[in-house]
């Protein structure tokens, strides 16, 4: 097992990394869930493959589960309220600890729950993606979606655990695999070149499950991830950077409503656009727009957003939460491996890169 930390002070938290923690690693788990009375936000699917095997790493404890429906679509206000309401319900009090078993989406809800729950109590996740285990659960953003846009509505509120068990990776579908390894390559893109590489050299691998690949992949995620949370919890600066991509991504799953394209793979294409919009604004190599291409393409990720109005992708991206003053704020990279924020890029680049890409 591994152990990482996001250093915050006071509320820094570890991330824990390893094959069969549910199975195995049970004292562990006890010890980073240290309520007595705990709440598992799951989903029908996850709940019936690992709900039983947390639940029994936490003898003597009154553990109630809330099992919700499965996707995206249900990240909603109303799914929050359910939660809310089980923990009235149940008379849980300030010292409850909300545990969210699954994907982001039930991550990002879970974590709004805690967050709003009598002000805020103790929430844990158990990640069982790989987007989730790269990205969601750690850094402490929830929410949830609103009609008008994605992820509208939420609060920062980090988790005190992170407890990432590769093995339940064992029954993630394919594409969802694939969706949590276009997470994986924005790190090598916005922050780490030689991590960019090393995925050029073990794209193969990770798309055959080799688990060694699979844990240095998420491990250095989380790696870079812990680093630039702990640098910049709220977004002020950096942490933006993690954000490559999620403006045209967002623009694509809400002009979908949200169920052609997973938020991964949504973030893949809008890789290659805000790439492209890059190399437009003058600040990216073309040759290097091709080497992103050939990777994201290499991890079997759809590129193809032609069937969206460029129109609408941009009336989409003006709902964006890195809107200032009306104008649309963009993560662009430099080369790869360094990203920046920019609002001063011409309006015509932003035009003919969204014709280029969408319909
Ligand atoms: P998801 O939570 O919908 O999970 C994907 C699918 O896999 C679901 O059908 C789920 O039931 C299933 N599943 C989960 N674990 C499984 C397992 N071990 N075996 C079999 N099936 C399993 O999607 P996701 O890709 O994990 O997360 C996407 C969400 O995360 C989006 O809503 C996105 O906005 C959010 N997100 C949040 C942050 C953040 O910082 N909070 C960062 C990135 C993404
Ligand atoms: N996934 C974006 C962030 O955590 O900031």
């Amino acid at each position: 097992m591994d152990t990482l930390s996001v250093e915050l002070g006071s509320r820094s938290y570890p991330i824990l990394i390893g094959a069969h923690l549910l199975a195995r690693g049970r004292s562990e788990i006890a010890a980073r869930i240290k309520a007595r009375d705990v709440l598992v936000v799951s989903n029908t699917t996850v709940a019936a493959l690992y709900a039983p095997a947390l639940r029994a790493a936490l003898p003597g404890r009154r553990v109630v589960e809330v099992v919700l429906p499965d996707g995206e679509t249900h990240k909603t206000l109303d799914n929050v309220a359910r939660i809310l309401d089980v923990l009235v319900a149940n008379r849980y009090g300030r010292d409850a600890c909300v545990v969210a078993l699954g994907g982001g989406v039930v991550g990002d809800m879970a974590g709004f729950a805690a967050a709003c729950y009598q002000r805020g109590v103790a929430f844990v996740q158990v990640p069982t993606t790989l987007l989730a285990q790269v990205d969601s659960s750690v850094g402490g953003k929830t929410g949830v979606n609103h009609a008008a846009g994605k992820n509208l509505i939420g609060a920062f509120h980090q988790p005190a655990a992170v407890i990432a068990d590769t093995s339940t990776l064992d029954t993630l579908p394919d594409r969802e695999l694939r969706a949590g390894l276009a997470e994986v390559i924005k790190y090598g893109l916005i922050c780490d070149l030689s991590f960019f590489e090393w995925l050029e050299q073990h794209i193969d691998a990770l798309l055959a499950r080799d688990a060694s690949a699979l844990a240095h992949a998420i491990r250095r995620s989380c790696e870079l991830k812990a680093q630039i949370v702990a640098r910049d919890e709220h977004e002020h600066g950096e942490r933006a950077w993690l954000n490559f991509g999620h403006t045209f991504a967002h623009a694509i799953e809400s002009a979908t409503g949200y169920t052609s394209w997973l938020h991964g793979e949504a973030v893949g294409a809008g890789m290659l656009v805000a790439a492209d919009m890059s190399r437009a604004c003058g600040k990216l190599a073309a040759t290097e727009v091709e080497r992103i291409e050939r990777l994201l393409a290499r991890a079997k990720l759809p590129l193809d957003v032609r069937a969206i109005r460029a129109a609408d992708a941009l009336a989409l991206m003006a709902m964006d939460k890195k809107v200032q003053a009306g104008r649309i704020r963009l993560v662009l990279l430099t080369q790869i491996g360094a990203a920046c924020v920019t609002a001063d890029y011409p309006d015509e680049a932003l035009r003919a890169t969204l014709a280029a890409h969408f319909g």
